[in-house]
């Protein structure tokens, strides 16, 4: 498949070394030149290009920006983009850290919002996993406690499609149904960052209750900033030493009343 990311950061750099891994065809693009995001394409073995470029002749678009970006984003792939090309969102709406989006205040959910200023179809995908887990805990198809994402689209044949590249990516994917509903996999539910496999996923997203969502993201900022600078520091940093994996996924566990991990890879 011929694939194009938009945002070289964490998780766009982690995708395109998975597709890229997994023998699709992956271009990345950033804000940044192409000059400045060299040594992340060259440690994904993917081309650099620029924004124009990384729309053009490909099946499948991956948007792995800030949310508060969608909007710029929005206007720039407007009548460039070709209607088949499928894009995959993979965004997470973290009002402490970003701004305050006044419909998603008002109960628009964060995927239909991107949707909406897209103006055209959507897949949420790899949004309820942190990029620590997915750069590291990827596994063959049919291992023990693989984990799962949610993913979630309006259209099926975008998810089917979609459900294949999860899987590419060393996870198993769960059919989470219409956008509407991916509001039960968004921070800091039991299904966001928890690290399940996908029966307990399935029971996680059943779970989850809309209203609380916002107190437990608060609880889960303020454990993450009690933590210190140091902790924020290796999340972006994409260098994970031994036992933060485990650490990160269980701070979402304990909010949610889940048992912490025992394990690393
Ligand atoms: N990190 C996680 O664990 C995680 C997990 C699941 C989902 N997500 C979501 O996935 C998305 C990406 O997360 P991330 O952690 O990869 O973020 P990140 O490390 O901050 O990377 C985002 C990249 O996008 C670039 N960018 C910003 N605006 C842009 C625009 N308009 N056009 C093109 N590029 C643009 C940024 O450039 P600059 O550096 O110049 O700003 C940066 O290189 C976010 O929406 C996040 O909420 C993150």
């Amino acid at each position: 498949m011929k694939i194009g990311i938009i945002g070289a950061g964490l998780i766009g750099r982690i995708l395109a070394k998975k597709f890229s891994d997994a023998a699709h065809q992956v271009k990345l693009a950033d804000r940044k030149s192409v000059v400045a995001i060299k040594a992340v394409a060259d440690f994904a073995c993917v081309e650099a290009v620029e924004m124009e470029d990384v729309i053009r002749d490909i099946d499948v678009l991956v948007i792995a920006i800030p949310l508060m970006a969608i909007p710029s984003l929005a206007q720039a792939l407007e009548e460039n983009l070709d209607r088949n090309v499928i894009i995959i969102e993979t965004t997470n709406y973290w009002p402490h850290r970003d701004a305050k989006i006044e419909a998603l205040e008002n109960g628009t959910v964060n995927s239909v919002w991107v949707q909406q200023q897209l103006g055209r179809t959507v897949v949420k995908a790899f949004s309820n996993i942190g990029a620590y887990s997915l750069l590291v805990e990827g596994k063959p198809k049919n291992s023990e406690g693989r984990i799962a994402i949610a993913v979630s689209a309006d259209v099926q044949n975008e998810i089917d499609l979609v459900m294949g590249l999860v899987d590419d990516a060393g996870f198993d994917a769960l059919d989470a149904g219409p956008l509407q509903d991916s509001w039960r996999q968004q921070a800091c539910g039991p299904a966001y960052c928890t690290d399940l496999p996908i029966d307990q996923l399935i029971k996680a997203r059943q779970s989850a209750v809309r209203q609380t969502l916002v107190e437990k993201q608060e609880r889960s900022f303020s454990i993450m900033k009690d933590l210190g600078q140091e902790f924020f520091d290796i999340l972006v940093s994409g260098k994970y030493p031994a036992g933060f994996v485990d650490h990160a996924v269980d701070i979402n566990r304990s909010i949610n009343g889940l048992p912490p991990r025992t394990h690393s890879k």
